[in-house]
C-alpha cells in the first residue's frame, strides 16, 4: 500500500515534470514579412513550439495558413492597396526580367524599401505596442523572423527577453555578422577557375553596397521605432544581444561545407512534416489510380494564374493534356480553368508536402521557390522549374546543377522544350536517382529539424540567453577581428628595417668606396 502510494506520487511527479519541466514558456514571434513563403517557415516553427506546450504569440501582416490553438495571432493586415501594389510588382517582374545582376540587385533594393516600411509600420501598430506597454505581459523569448529587418531585434530589449533570429535562408553575409559566423567573400567550389572567383568577388562588392543600404535603413527604422525610449541602447550595441540564429538549411546534404559558430543552428526543412498526413479523398483516389505516375504542378503563392500570360497557360495545357501521366495543377480560378482533360485535376489549395510524399508522384513542376524545392528534395522527387523573379532563377540553377531536373523560363515558354523537358525527366532515371540519394542524406541527422528547434529554443529560455555561446568576434571591431593592427605593426617594422638597411648600405658606399678607390689609386701609382 505504502509502495503503491509512493509509486503514484512518483508518477504524478513524472507527469508534472514532463509538462512543467521545461515549463510552458511565453514566446513572442515577430513575423511581419510580406512574403508568404517566409511566413510558412516562421509559422511552421511557431507551430512546433506550440505543439510542445509553449504559449506562442505571433505578429504577422499576412493571414497565416498554419495555425494552432496555442498560437495567439496579432495580425496587422496589409491594406487592399498594399496587397495590390505587391501583386503588381510581382506581375511587372513577370514581363520584365533584367539579365544583369547589378540591375536586379538595385531593383530588389527598391522593392525592399516598401516592404521594410510595411514591416516597421506593423511594429508601430497599437496592438503590437501593447505587447510591451502592457505590464501584464511577460515573455521568456523573442523569435525575430528575418527579412533584412534587424531593427526589429530592439523589440526583444523592450520586453526584456533574449532573442533568436529565424532566417528563411542558409548562412549569408547579412546574418553571419550578427553571431560572428565566418563569411566567404568568394563562392568556392572544388574547381572554381580564376575568372569565376574574380566574378564572384566583384559581385560581392556590389552586394556590399546593397548590404550598406539595408543597414542604413535599419538604423533609420530603429530610431523611428525606439528613439523615444532613453533606455534603448545604440543600434550597433543592440545587435550584439542576439543569442542564436536558426538557418533554414542543411549543409551536410545541400552544401556549402563551411565552418559555423555554435550559435548557428540549422533547421532546414522545419516546414516539412516528419510523417505525411492522409490526403483528401479525391486527391488520394486520383493519385492512387495513376498507374502511369503523376505530376504535381504548382507555381507557388506569389505567382498566381492570372499573372501568367494566357498563351503560356494554353501551351502548358496542350502539353500536359496529352501526357499519359496524371496531373494535379494548382489553379486559383476554378471557374476559368486552362482547359478540361481527364488526366488533369485542378485545385485551388493543395497539401503540397503530403502530395509530394505520394509514391506515384514522378515529377514536380514548380516556380523554384525555396520551400517547394526543399519539399521536393526531401521526398526525393525530380523537378522541372519555371522561375520568374527574385531568388527563383538561382534556386533553379542550383537544382539543375545538382542533377535533380531541368529549368525553363516561364516568360518565354514554348510547347516543344516544355514537352521535351518533361519527357526527359520522366524517362531518364538519373534525375530521380540523384534526388533520392540527396533525400537520404538530407534526412540523416543527429536531431531532426523539429527536435533541434525545440532543444535550442528551450536551451535559450533555460539559460536566459546564450551570451556564453557567442563568438568573441561579435564584440570586436573590424580591425581587431582581422588583426589589421598587428599586420600594420609588422609592416611598419619591415618598412623601418628596410629604411635603416638602405641607409646603412648608402653609408657603406659613401664612406668605404672612396677609401677603397684611394687605396687602389695608391697601388696603381
Ligand atoms: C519593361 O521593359 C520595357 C522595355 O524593355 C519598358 O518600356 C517597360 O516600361 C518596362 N516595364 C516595366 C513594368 O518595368
Ligand atoms: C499567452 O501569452 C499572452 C501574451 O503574453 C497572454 O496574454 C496570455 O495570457 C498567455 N496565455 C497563457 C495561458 O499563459
Ligand atoms: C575542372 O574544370 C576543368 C575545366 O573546366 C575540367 O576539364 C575538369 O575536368 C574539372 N575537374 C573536376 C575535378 O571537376
Ligand atoms: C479509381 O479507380 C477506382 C477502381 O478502379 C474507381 O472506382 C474510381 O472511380 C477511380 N477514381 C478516379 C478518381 O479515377
Ligand atoms: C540579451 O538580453 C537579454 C535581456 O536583457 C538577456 O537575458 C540575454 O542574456 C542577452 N543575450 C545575449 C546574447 O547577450
Amino acid at each position: 500500500m505504502v509502495q503503491d502510494s509512493s509509486r503514484f506520487f512518483l508518477l504524478v511527479l513524472a507527469v508534472s515534470s514532463f509538462i512543467y519541466g521545461s515549463h510552458s514558456a511565453n514566446i513572442l514571434g515577430l513575423f511581419p514579412s510580406p512574403s508568404p513563403s517566409h511566413l510558412i517557415i516562421s509559422m511552421s516553427a511557431a507551430k512546433v513550439l506550440a505543439e510542445q506546450g509553449h504559449n506562442v504569440t505571433v505578429v504577422t501582416v499576412l493571414e497565416p495558413t498554419i495555425t494552432h490553438k496555442n498560437i495567439n495571432l496579432v495580425q496587422v493586415p496589409m491594406t487592399k492597396e498594399e496587397i495590390k501594389q505587391r501583386s503588381d510588382t510581382i506581375g511587372a517582374k513577370q514581363k520584365n526580367i533584367s539579365g544583369s545582376r547589378l540591375i536586379s540587385i538595385l531593383q530588389m533594393s527598391g522593392q525592399m524599401d516598401s516592404m521594410l516600411r510595411k514591416m516597421a509600420d506593423a511594429l508601430k501598430d497599437e496592438r503590437v505596442k501593447d505587447l510591451y506597454l502592457n505590464k501584464g505581459n511577460h515573455f521568456d523569448l523573442v523569435i525575430s523572423g528575418y527579412f533584412m529587418n534587424d531593427y526589429q531585434l530592439g523589440f526583444a530589449r523592450k520586453v526584456n527577453a533574449p532573442v533568436i533570429v529565424l532566417a528563411p535562408s542558409p548562412p549569408g553575409q547579412m546574418l553571419n555578422s550578427l553571431i560572428g559566423n565566418p563569411s566567404d567573400t568568394v563562392e568556392k567550389d572544388k574547381n572554381t577557375s580564376f575568372a569565376q572567383r574574380l566574378d564572384s568577388f566583384i559581385t560581392n562588392l556590389f552586394y556590399q553596397v546593397f548590404v550598406r543600404q539595408i543597414d542604413h535603413r535599419n538604423r533609420r527604422y530603429y530610431k523611428e521605432l525606439f528613439a523615444d525610449d532613453p533606455n534603448m541602447p545604440d543600434y550597433s550595441e543592440m545587435l550584439k544581444n542576439t543569442s542564436l540564429v536558426f538557418f533554414c538549411s542543411h549543409a551536410a546534404s545541400e552544401g556549402s561545407i563551411r565552418p559555423n559558430v555554435p550559435a548557428a543552428i540549422e533547421i532546414g526543412g522545419i516546414q516539412i512534416k516528419d510523417k505525411p498526413e492522409a490526403l483528401p479523398k479525391n486527391l488520394e483516389e486520383f493519385l492512387s489510380n495513376a498507374t502511369d505516375g503523376a505530376i504535381l504542378l504548382s507555381l507557388g503563392s506569389n505567382v498566381q494564374g492570372s499573372h501568367i500570360k494566357s498563351d503560356t497557360v494554353e501551351k502548358m495545357f496542350n502539353v500536359l493534356s496529352k501526357l499519359k501521366q496524371r496531373v494535379i495543377w494548382k489553379w486559383e480560378d476554378l471557374d476559368n480553368v486552362p482547359g478540361k482533360s481527364d488526366n488533369i485535376l485542378y485545385s485551388r489549395w493543395l497539401p503540397q508536402d503530403d502530395i509530394l510524399a505520394h509514391p506515384n508522384i514522378k515529377l514536380f513542376i514548380n516556380h523554384a521557390g525555396k520551400g517547394g524545392i526543399t519539399e521536393s528534395q526531401y521526398h526525393g522527387k525530380p523537378m522541372l522549374s519555371l522561375p520568374v523573379f527574385g531568388d527563383q532563377p538561382s534556386n533553379a540553377f542550383a537544382m539543375v546543377k545538382n542533377g535533380f531536373g531541368h529549368t525553363l523560363s516561364l516568360l518565354n515558354l514554348e510547347e516543344k522544350p516544355f514537352k521535351n523537358a518533361i519527357e526527359e525527366i520522366l524517362s531518364n532515371p538519373q534525375y530521380s536517382q540523384r534526388v533520392a540519394l540527396f533525400s537520404s542524406l538530407y534526412r540523416d541527422r543527429p536531431k531532426s529539424a523539429r527536435d533541434s528547434l525545440i532543444y535550442w529554443t528551450e536551451y535559450v529560455i533555460r539559460h536566459h540567453g546564450a551570451a556564453h555561446l557567442q563568438s568573441p568576434l561579435v564584440h570586436m571591431d573590424f580591425i581587431a577581428a582581422n588583426n589589421l593592427d598587428i599586420y600594420a605593426l609588422f609592416a611598419a617594422i619591415f618598412v623601418g628595417l628596410f629604411i635603416i638597411i638602405k641607409a646603412l648600405v648608402k653609408l657603406f658606399f659613401k664612406v668605404l668606396i672612396p677609401k677603397l678607390s684611394k687605396i687602389t689609386k695608391v697601388k696603381k701609382h
